[in-house]
């Protein structure tokens, strides 16, 4: 194959992924949905994986929206004990990589251990440059705009900023992932074309591209063929689609293996 340098790819900064299609993933092989989320979490590990080898800068997954609880019992306590497990085993890997790990949304609603588990594995892993891993559990975009004027009505109310001063800059100061590059690429996989109150305010200018993939089987491929689009639809220099996928498949920008 002949050599492309992999400099002229536009990268995305950061992409943000809605996971859709466990439930479909398992029920499709006729198991219960909960098998289609164990099988989520190994297509999690290959995400971040992947996003750290091509030095993407933050990867934001949507793990459980605020609506997710009206879900069965059953389910909502299999993903929490899930969350559980895979922050314990998973965080050591993490740091050693030198992943940054990061739960956005309400964490309040979570049990103490959770929370404890969450609080540990953030400051574990606080100064790590790689990639800034989100996680958004218990998260809702409204909430987050919500939860960000409440903080501003605070500040008036405290006298520490007056009303003529609120701007965008200041609204968005106080969202969660203020202090990251604003998500450049958003996924979706399972089919849907919705954006489900995911990163409402964040996703401004993101690009969106759908994949009819479901989330169990997003692997590195599938996600090649995202970041490809992605950087068809600014630049392509000259290269075709496939080209370009090919390269970011075969490069590893953090190792220049
Ligand atoms: C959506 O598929 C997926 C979820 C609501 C849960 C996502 C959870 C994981 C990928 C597991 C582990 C994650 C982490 C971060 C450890 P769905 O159940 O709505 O699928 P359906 O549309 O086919 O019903």
């Amino acid at each position: 194959m002949e050599t492309i340098d992999f400099e002229q790819i536009r990268l995305p900064k950061h992409v943000a992924i809605i996971m859709d299609g466990n439930g479909r993933w398992a029920q499709l092989r006729g198991k219960h949905r909960t098998f289609g989320h164990k099988a989520g979490a190994e297509a999690v590990r290959r995400a971040v994986t992947f996003a750290r080898q091509k030095g993407i800068q933050s990867l934001t997954l949507f793990a459980f929206s605020s609506e997710n609880w009206k879900r069965p019992q059953q389910e909502v306590s299999v993903l929490m004990d899930l969350f559980f497990t895979v922050l314990k085993r998973e965080v050591k890997k993490l740091h050693k990589h030198n992943v940054r790990l990061r739960i956005i949304g309400d964490k309040q609603a979570f049990s103490d251990k959770l929370q404890q588990r969450i609080a540990e594995a953030e400051a574990l892993t606080a100064a790590n440059t790689a990639l800034t891993l989100n996680i958004a559990a218990n998260y809702g975009g409204r909430w987050d705009i919500a939860h960000a004027a409440k903080q501003l009505a605070e500040a008036v109310q405290a006298g520490k900023l007056s009303v003529e001063d609120i701007s965008e800059d200041k609204l968005a100061d106080k969202l969660c992932l203020a202090e990251q590059p604003a998500p450049d690429l958003l996924i979706r996989t399972g089919g849907e074309h919705r954006v489900s109150n995911f990163l409402l305010w964040q996703l401004a200018y993101a690009e969106f591209y759908f994949a009819d993939v479901l989330w169990p089987d997003f692997d590195e491929h599938a996600f090649a063929r995202a970041i490809a689009d992605f950087s068809c639809r600014e630049r392509r220099f000259g290269l075709t689609s496939a080209q370009v996928q090919q390269a970011i498949l075969d490069t590893d920008v953090t190792t220049g293996e």
